[in-house]
């Protein structure tokens, strides 16, 4: 298709569509979701010329993973987005089943440039893959500059995903593959100049760094230095679960260690969120030096094409912007600061489970201190129990009915609870673990409390948090 036909695809979708969207209960207060469409991973995230620029996979025209392009939305404080042209779209041969994931960086010129996977499936159910430039045309939006990387020898039609780096010497860059013989890695390249690279090799995978198997392909891959150490965020495809570990269709983790330029030596893979929807994140260091991330509340393949949000045009959205850090040689992600501007009047509730007000849901920012044995409940289909050592959060499968669950270790400490209108984000243990996941209440949930025991209690802090809509 021409671009100029795409285009007006686009915009027949968005004003026949958006309204509806707006609309929707279940549409988030203050995350970013698509207007129209399908989200699905955050791209190309970076702080430039004094403004936030965060990209996202997205099919404009309809609530499939097809058509996909890049959205993009900018920020001076990562909350009140702005939506700008449509980055990237899905028309040159190159990339003719869908602009796929990758970075942005700000070149030698201080120019604002888009380095993503072009992806071509065949008939034959085979695929390739280019890794491609895109520049900022001064406009407001990107002139492409076509492939600058073919598929790599012993590799499958799946490396993609490139997420690019200066180390101040040369450019570096991380993507995500699958053997030929189906063993997920990380390669990774280098270069001179963004449209000339060199494999170095494979950095991380299964069989690789004491691994194991662990799984056919390891899709958005992202390392980066955090203090003293670097840590390479990846989501490997194609691992079991073992007991409370691993309990999704796809997997998303992290491994820390050391990074010289050529080679990652690291630790064990540890789950980066544990809850039911949290993948392919991406992260950013801002001019304030904080190193950022935001996760695609999503997951491909499970149940997703039955949300209920389909009926309104839309589906899926963005977690809230997270900071990293390390606490204990453990890697922790806690809100950004900003989200606390959001916050309305608060409430302080200290007391037994039974004796909790009807405080909303809808949009609030909770923060709790539990002893003893109970569970909170998020209108009638979400509850996070607590008992000694371990938090579960259970949910109503807006599909089969039945009630899940996801369960993470909890020493004790503080929990905040971020909820917007169908989604939880728990921050345990001030940011030790998370647990995130999608949730379709009725309108206006109320907080709820059951307590298993004789000694629970709860001490709340409530605060409602104000919309801030995307112009
Ligand atoms: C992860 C992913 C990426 C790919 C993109 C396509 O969710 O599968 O590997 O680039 O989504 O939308």
């Amino acid at each position: 298709m021409k671009e100029s036909q795409f285009l007006k695809q686009v915009v027949r979708s968005l004003l026949a569509g958006q309204l509806k969207a707006a609309a929707d209960p279940h549409r988030p207060r203050w995350h970013l979701a698509a207007p129209v469409g399908l989200l699905n991973d955050p791209n190309g995230f970076i702080e430039h010329g004094g403004r936030y620029h965060l990209f996202y996979q997205w099919n404009p025209l309809g609530c499939a993973h097809a058509n996909k392009g890049w959205g993009h939305v900018t920020s001076t404080d990562l909350l009140h987005w702005q939506h700008e042209l449509p980055a990237l779209l899905p028309i040159e041969p190159y990339e003719q089943s869908g602009c796929y994931s990758g970075s942005a960086v700000s070149d030698e010129q201080g120019r604002l440039t888009l380095i993503y996977t072009g992806n071509v499936k065949y008939p034959d159910g085979s695929r390739t893959a280019y890794q491609c430039l895109a520049r900022a045309d001064g406009e407001g939006g990107f002139a492409k500059l076509g492939p600058v990387l073919d598929l790599p020898e012993g590799y499958s039609g799946h490396v993609r995903d490139p997420k690019v780096w200066h180390d101040g010497r040369q450019w570096l860059m991380v993507l995500g593959a699958r053997t030929l013989d189906n063993r997920g890695e990380v390669l990774l390249y280098r270069g001179d100049a963004l449209d000339g690279w060199m494999l170095v090799g494979p950095i991380a995978g299964s069989g690789c760094g004491g691994l194991g198997e662990f799984g056919y392909m390891w899709e958005c891959p992202d390392l980066f230095p955090l203090a003293d150490r670097h840590v390479l965020i990846s989501c490997p495809q194609g691992i079991d679960p073992r007991g409370e570990d691993y309990r999704n269709l796809y997997q998303c983790g992290w491994l820390a260690g050391r990074f010289d330029g050529t080679q990652f030596e690291h630790g064990a893979f540890h789950e980066l969120d544990r809850g039911f929807e949290f993948y392919a994140p991406q992260t950013t260091q801002d001019s304030q030096g904080r190193r950022l991330l935001f996760g695609w509340l999503g997951l491909p393949e499970e149940n997703e094409m039955s949300q209920p949000t389909l009926e309104h045009g839309w589906i899926h959205q963005m977690s809230c912007p997270r900071e990293l850090f390390w606490q204990d040689d453990w890697l922790c992600q806690r809100p950004v600061a900003e989200i606390e501007t959001l916050k309305g009047e608060p409430t302080r509730f200290k007391g037994r489970p039974g004796e909790l007000p009807a405080l909303t849901v809808d949009s609030a920012w909770l923060d709790l201190a539990l002893s003893g044995e109970g569970s909170l409940g998020f209108g009638a289909v979400a509850e996070l129990v607590w008992q000694p050592g371990r938090l579960v959060l259970r949910r109503q499968n807006w599909q089969s009915g039945e009630w899940e669950e996801r369960s993470c270790p909890w020493l004790g400490g503080k929990i905040t609870v971020l909820c917007d209108r169908s989604s939880l984000e728990c921050f345990v243990d001030g940011g030790r673990q998370t647990l995130s996941t999608r949730y379709f209440p009725g309108e206006n949930p109320i907080l709820s409390a059951r307590c298993d025991g004789n000694d629970s209690k709860i001490c709340l802090d409530h605060w409602p948090l104000t919309a801030c809509l995307v112009q």
